[in-house]
């Protein structure tokens, strides 16, 4: 039996239709979620497998889209390292204690997963267990760099002020940090694998916050590093990177199947630019805002994505960041019968 056709495009392969799988698919503009989100918080959601798996489950049923991503959260490695992850209701999530210090460094746990006792191994196996074989099914991580903007905000953050007063006065400190969480990264990654998943993504949400030369140091060496430790064959490995565009150079050289890129980048020059030394495939791009106005405009955007993408095999169809809560249900069931019906016409 051949591969889904989701992990076929992730290898470069022809499919019968364009593959489609959104970020966030599984959240809150969902009202199933929302059922499931009354009765319990978001973390005991991520940490009760059942639970879990229940709303991983919830949009590929819903919409039929090619791909489930677990339901998880890129913070919650940090957990068994030794940092309190809360999410607090309207305001996202605060980490405790911060990192800041080498000595805080130090002291932070190089943790193990094991893919038969961690909640999220059994999340992943109980979803593979329910999802038909032509729906793969993605884990995820979110890249150091990322991770470390967090544990040493403590939370979200719009400049990066304090993690950039690390790397700026004491970079080896930095440097510290990035390696302890790549080990740990690995070991969530490879669990994830061990457990069932199909491919997994690397979110690298606040690589735009990086100037290119820091981007080269602080970045891109632990990546190569995450990358390369993870390298399965038939298991495609996607790096999201937000600002693809300003480090595509740097990162079509990484050993990854598939590049994701946010809606600021022409996806198709960017494929005919590294034609035949980058990764086998891209995934992207509508920007998420688009599917909350006219049905029309959307399709009409969809269709320029997909003229523009589907008639080279390698291609997924995604939005360039996170679905938001208010995206009307409807909008995304025409975005995806649209992607499932549309042929190319080359
Ligand atoms: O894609 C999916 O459907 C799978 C689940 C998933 C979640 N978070 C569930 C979630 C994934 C892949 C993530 C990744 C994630 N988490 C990222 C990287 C992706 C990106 O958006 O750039 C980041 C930065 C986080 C950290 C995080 N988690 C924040 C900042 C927040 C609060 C803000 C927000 O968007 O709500 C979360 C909470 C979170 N993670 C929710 C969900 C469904 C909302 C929880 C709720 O209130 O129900």
């Amino acid at each position: 039996m051949s591969a889904p056709n989701f992990i076929r495009a992730c290898q470069g392969q022809p499919t019968e239709h364009t593959p489609i799988w959104i970020m966030r698919q599984a959240g809150r503009y969902l009202p199933a979620y929302q059922a499931i989100r009354a009765q319990h918080d978001f973390l005991t959601i991520c940490h009760v497998p059942e639970l879990a798996s229940e709303v991983t489950l919830q949009p590929v049923r819903e919409f039929g889209f090619d791909a489930a991503i677990v339901f998880s959260d890129i913070l919650l490695p940090l957990e068994p390292m030794g940092i309190d992850l809360q999410f607090i209701e309207g305001k996202g999530p605060r980490l405790s204690p911060q990192i800041r210090t080498r000595q805080d460094v130090d002291r932070l746990r190089e943790a193990h997963f094991d893919a038969s006792s961690c909640f999220l191994g059994k999340a992943l196996e109980m979803a593979r267990g329910e999802l038909d074989a032509g729906t793969a099914l993605i884990g995820f991580a979110g890249a150091p760099w990322t991770m470390a903007c967090y544990a040493v905000e403590g939370m979200g953050s719009r400049h990066y002020a304090t993690v950039k007063q690390m790397m700026n006065s004491e970079p080896q400190t930095l440097h510290a940090l990035l390696d302890k969480l790549t080990k740990v990264l690995i070991a969530w990654l490879r669990m994830q694998l061990d457990a069932g998943a199909d491919a997994f993504q690397v979110f690298d949400s606040w690589a735009d916050a990086l100037a290119p030369m820091d981007y080269r140091e602080f970045a891109l060496p632990y990546l190569r590093r995450l990358f390369e430790a993870l390298r399965r064959p038939g298991k495609p490995a996607i790096l999201f990177s937000k600002d693809a565009g300003a480090f595509a150079d740097e990162n079509v050289g990484l050993p990854i199947d598939v590049l994701a890129v946010d809606w600021r980048v022409d996806l198709a020059g960017l494929r005919q630019k590294f034609a035949g030394r980058g990764p086998a495939a891209y995934q992207g791009n509508l920007d998420p805002l688009v599917l909350l106005g006219d049905r029309r405009i959307l399709l009409r955007k969809t269709e320029e994505i997909l003229s523009a993408n589907a008639g080279t095999p390698g291609y997924i169809f995604n939005l360039g960041h996170g679905i938001t809560p208010p995206t009307p249900v409807e909008n995304v069931r025409a975005l995806v019968d649209y992607v499932h019906a549309f042929r190319s016409a080359s």
